[in-house]
């Protein structure tokens, strides 16, 4: 876009104004070098305002046949490029007037009856909305899918489970990698309960009031794929409720692909060494020839920051506003087209990532029962001959404390060092020193056994189709 374009501006709003507006005011006041994008849901949702016009009576036959002729080849134009905005163009509504205007002459005047600018854009934001969360549901589910796959190799390979970034239990790393997909399954129906909140439609509304023409809002929302018109006018062009919405479903998947990343990071760390990325998916240095650093990872995290920042700027801008239409308002699209823009570029490269990954299976196996990761199968083995917990995790403690005494396993302590600690601990103890033992002695639904575990992954694989059927759906009419 560029005032080289040479085309005459218009102003929807210049009758009562003796001149033109400052320079000042009018590069501060421009927003249609980024609410363009909105172009295609504009034109959308005035054809349909067309044929509403022509129901109520208010353009014959013949002038609604070159007014959609007109917005169609509109709609060609932008998508070519042979239309475009310039800085005269206060915003895309004034832009495609002047396209309308300059295909119609003053029949195009006629289109924006019983319009504001102020339902519109809060349609048009809505539709592009609309669209475009489920454009981010299909990446989703591609991640989804990734980690899913690699799940299904890993159901039976042992890991050390950590909290704290301490090891804690053994847990399978199938069932690891499975922990992720439930916070993108919820972020999934997330979207698709905010999408069915967004379906409200505020055209008709106007600038706030509604219209005194008979304008039919319930058949505009239906043709626009809404469920329903806005019920209230002044509601209809104030909330920006789908807005905030959207963006913190965004800002919480940012949180869930930050802490995907994290872990990510220190698995490929020479430390844990418990996954080689692809060399198409990884990153080396300017100076140390052998470095190989999981930099997609990383922006993952750090993508999380800025969607943070998109809810955090709309919800700060929104409060305090007085009904109905602001201006402040305009300051909405940026963080949104933000948000969309950064899921839409970090989602696909985490996929490739994951899907290409290698785990280091030798180096999990080994690393599962460091840290006496099976004291806990001690303690509850202990339980099982009727000792206390209480005292069971008294008893497993000391036995802890002389194998770090000692730097040696809980496995390698004899009978009467055993005995000396408790008559409790008898040698059958040792029963349950075995990773794959405890991972075994899981069956209980939702745990880390690999029984559980497969039963969980059979469930995930099949919930994720409903949400590819649901990414696939089209709102937004031509
Ligand atoms: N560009 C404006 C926005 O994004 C469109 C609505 C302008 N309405 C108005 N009353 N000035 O919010």
């Amino acid at each position: 876009m560029g005032a080289a374009d040479g085309a005459q501006g218009i102003r929807l709003w210049g009758g009562r104004f003796s001149g033109g507006p400052a320079e000042a005011l009018a590069r501060l006041s421009l927003s249609v070098h980024f609410d363009w994008r909105l172009a295609p849901y504009d034109l959308a949702a005035s054809r349909v305002h067309a044929r509403i016009l022509a129901d109520a009576g208010l353009l014959d036959a013949d002038e609604l046949g070159r007014m959609l002729a007109a917005l169609d080849d509109l709609e060609a134009a932008c998508a070519s490029g042979q239309f475009r905005p310039t800085v005269e163009d206060e915003d895309v509504h004034t832009a495609l007037e002047r396209g309308l205007l300059e295909r119609l002459g003053a029949l195009g005047g006629k289109l924006r009856a019983g319009r504001s600018r102020n339902d519109q854009v809060a349609t048009d934001l809505r539709l592009y909305l609309r669209d475009h969360v489920r454009g981010v549901a299909a990446r989703l589910v591609e991640l989804v899918d990734a980690l899913v796959e690699q799940a299904a190799r890993h159901v039976d390979t042992p890991a050390p489970g950590m909290t704290h970034l301490q090891h804690a239990q053994p847990v399978s790393f199938g069932h690891h990698l499975l922990a992720h997909v439930h916070p993108l399954i919820r972020d999934l129906a997330r979207l698709r309960d905010w999408d069915a909140r967004a379906a409200v439609c505020p055209l008709g509304a106007g600038a706030l009031a509604g219209s005194s023409l008979p304008l039919d809002p319930q058949r505009v929302a239906r043709e626009l794929g809404f469920e329903r018109a806005a019920p209230n006018s002044m509601d209809a062009v104030s909330d920006r409720d789908f807005v905030a919405e959207f963006l913190f479903a965004a800002a919480l998947i940012g949180v869930h692909l930050s802490r995907l990343g994290e872990e990510i990071v220190l698995w490929t760390s020479q430390e844990f060494g418990w996954v080689e990325l692809d060399d198409a998916f990884a990153t080396g240095s300017s100076i140390m020839p052998q470095k190989k650093n999981a930099d997609i990872a990383e922006l993952a995290r750090g993508k999380a920051g800025r969607l943070i920042g998109d809810l955090t700027s709309v919800l700060t801008m929104l409060k305090g506003l007085p009904l109905t239409y602001d201006r402040d308002m305009q300051e909405d699209k940026e963080p949104t087209f933000d948000a969309v823009d950064t899921l839409e570029l970090v989602l696909p490269a985490l996929t490739g990532l994951v899907s290409t990954m290698t785990v280091r299976v030798d180096r999990l196996v080994e690393a599962a029962p460091k840290g006496y990761t099976l004291a806990t199968e001690v303690a509850e083995w202990l339980v099982r001959q009727g000792v206390p917990f209480r005292e069971a995790h008294e008893i497993t403690g000391s036995l802890v404390a002389l194998c770090v005494a000692r730097e040696c396993g809980l496995d390698e302590v004899s009978d009467e060092d055993l005995a000396k600690i408790s008559p409790h601990l008898t040698p059958d103890v040792r029963s349950v020193l075995d990773v794959r033992g405890a991972l075994a002695a899981r069956t209980a639904p939702g745990s880390t056994g690999p029984g559980p575990v497969a039963e969980q992954l059979a469930e995930v694989q099949s919930t994720v189709e409903q949400w590819r059927e649901w990414a696939a759906t089209r709102v937004v009419p031509r």
